[in-house]
């Protein structure tokens, strides 16, 4: 019997997330159907993610868990970005994996997954230049935010980060097979499309850029809401900024990392800003969309690292004033230049940094909630939440809002927001005022 059932896990970025949801799809078109919530599957794929060290870890410890109590274990399948990295060395580390298959091959699982089940040990990491894209099912199913890979790949070569290698040099997918599959999510029931890339503002098909795929997606009738994530500084251009000013389906959200406030820890990361060129593009954004919310991504104790290169990036911290933001610590990735360099920083040191770190951004966070209380918005239902009659959506500054409503997922209801914590807001509905 062929595995009929499967499991996907996804972790890590939003692509995977993306990814795993296009596996899904894939199988689905294969006769499989996806295990119902805590049953068994015949096939389970890791959609793993190689960022850093404990998230490498965890797809190991995750495939040992596997095994049932009677000895039997399912097909198991290894993909994402720790697939990418290890290839058949990740067969080595584990027999249990049946199959491994990179990020940019995965529209041949279903063959992979006939060629494990007959006992072969498949591995295809291959970055070929034909499309995964092409070979994908029409997508039928959308959530009410949904999530559209519009570029891959990185060649910015931070010397910390391994995505250059897990996910190749930048691709663009091209206009057409954009607008494509952005209709068909609408016509799933998409409210929101949030763009997604590892760079995704360095999206081109050669003469057109990311400003002008929104304005273009922002005609398309049903579609209410667009994000983009993540950018890169040195690709936030002069016209993506003017559409915040000009798109109004353009959230007034911003996911813009900037990794450190010291320059030369800046430089040894070869990121191409300085504190001064990031916050130069604060501003222009401030000025394109005064009500912006930003957000970004630290690393505390990167090699070499000094108290006072950490209090630049305390400072950093307090002149953007971010809604949000995510920080990590250093975490070396075999074969980057970072993981030989001098000078790399304790671990007491680096608990130490992060900590005082995560405390100053959750105070911005905070007081940029704090500000909206008051404000009218309107919220986007994507879930239940635990209460009866309580659901749970996003504001369009990304904050995840509760709000007591009959509304259904989906649905986009007018909320006056009254009170806020450090993670979330609490909504009141508004009355709809006839016309
Ligand atoms: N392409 C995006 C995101 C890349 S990965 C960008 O350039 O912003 C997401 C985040 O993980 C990065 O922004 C960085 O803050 C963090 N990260 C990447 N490599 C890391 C490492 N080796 N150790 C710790 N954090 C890392
Ligand atoms: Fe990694 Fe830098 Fe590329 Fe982001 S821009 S994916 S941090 S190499
Ligand atoms: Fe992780 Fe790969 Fe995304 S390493 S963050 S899953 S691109």
């Amino acid at each position: 019997m062929t595995p009929k059932t499967f499991k996907i896990k996804s972790f890590g970025c939003q692509m995977n997330v993306y990814d795993g949801e296009r596996m899904a799809e894939l199988l689905g078109a294969h006769g499989m159907n996806a295990a119902a919530e805590g049953e068994d599957a015949d096939l389970v794929v890791l959609n793993t993610c190689h960022i850093r060290e404990k998230a490498a870890d965890k797809a190991y410890s995750d495939i040992g868990r596997l095994r049932r109590d009677d000895g039997s274990k399912p097909l198991i399948a290894l993909a994402g970005c720790v697939a990418q990295a290890e290839g058949a060395e990740a067969m080595r580390r584990s027999q249990m994996i049946d199959l491994v298959v990179g990020p940019q091959v995965y529209h041949r699982l279903p063959e992979m997954v006939a060629e494990a089940f007959r006992g072969a040990r498949p591995v295809d990491t291959d970055m070929p230049a034909i499309s995964k894209f092409d070979a994908m099912p029409v997508r039928r199913r959308a959530n009410p935010s949904s999530f559209l890979t519009i570029q891959e790949g990185c060649d910015k070569f931070c010397t910390y980060c391994v995505v250059p290698y897990t996910r190749g040099a930048e691709i663009s997918r091209p206009w057409g097979d954009i607008l494509t599959e952005a209709h068909a999510l609408v016509d799933a029931g998409a409210r929101e499309i949030v763009l997604l890339g590892q760079n995704v503002n360095a999206w081109t098909d050669g003469n057109r850029g990311l400003a002008d795929l929104i304005h273009v997606l922002a005609k398309i009738d049903g579609l209410e809401r667009i994000r983009y994530t993540t950018s890169h500084p040195a690709d936030m251009t002069e016209e993506l900024i003017a559409a915040h000013g000009e798109v109004e389906k353009l959230m007034p959200y911003l996911h813009l990392p900037v990794q450190s406030g010291s320059n030369s820890i800046l430089k040894a990361m070869n990121r191409s800003h300085t504190a001064e060129t990031y916050l130069a593009i604060v501003d222009k954004m401030r000025v394109a969309r005064p009500d912006i919310a930003l957000s970004g991504d630290f690393i505390v104790g990167f090699p070499g690292e000094t108290e006072e290169d950490f209090q630049a990036t305390l400072k950093i911290v307090d002149v953007v004033r971010y809604a949000s933001a995510y920080s990590f610590k250093y975490s070396p990735r075999p074969g980057t230049p970072a993981a030989t360099m001098e000078d790399q920083i304790p671990r007491d040191i680096m608990d130490d940094r992060l900590q005082r770190l995560q405390a100053r951004i959750n105070q911005h966070q905070l007081a940029f909630n704090l500000s909206k209380v008051g404000a009218d918005s309107s919220v986007l239902i994507e879930r239940r939440g635990k209460l009866r009659g309580q659901m749970i959506g996003r504001s369009p500054w990304l904050q995840s809002v509760h709000v007591e409503t009959c509304a259904e997922l989906g649905e986009i209801v007018d909320v006056t927001l009254v009170a806020a914590g450090p993670n979330s807001m609490t909504g009141a509905e508004r009355q709809k005022v006839a016309a």
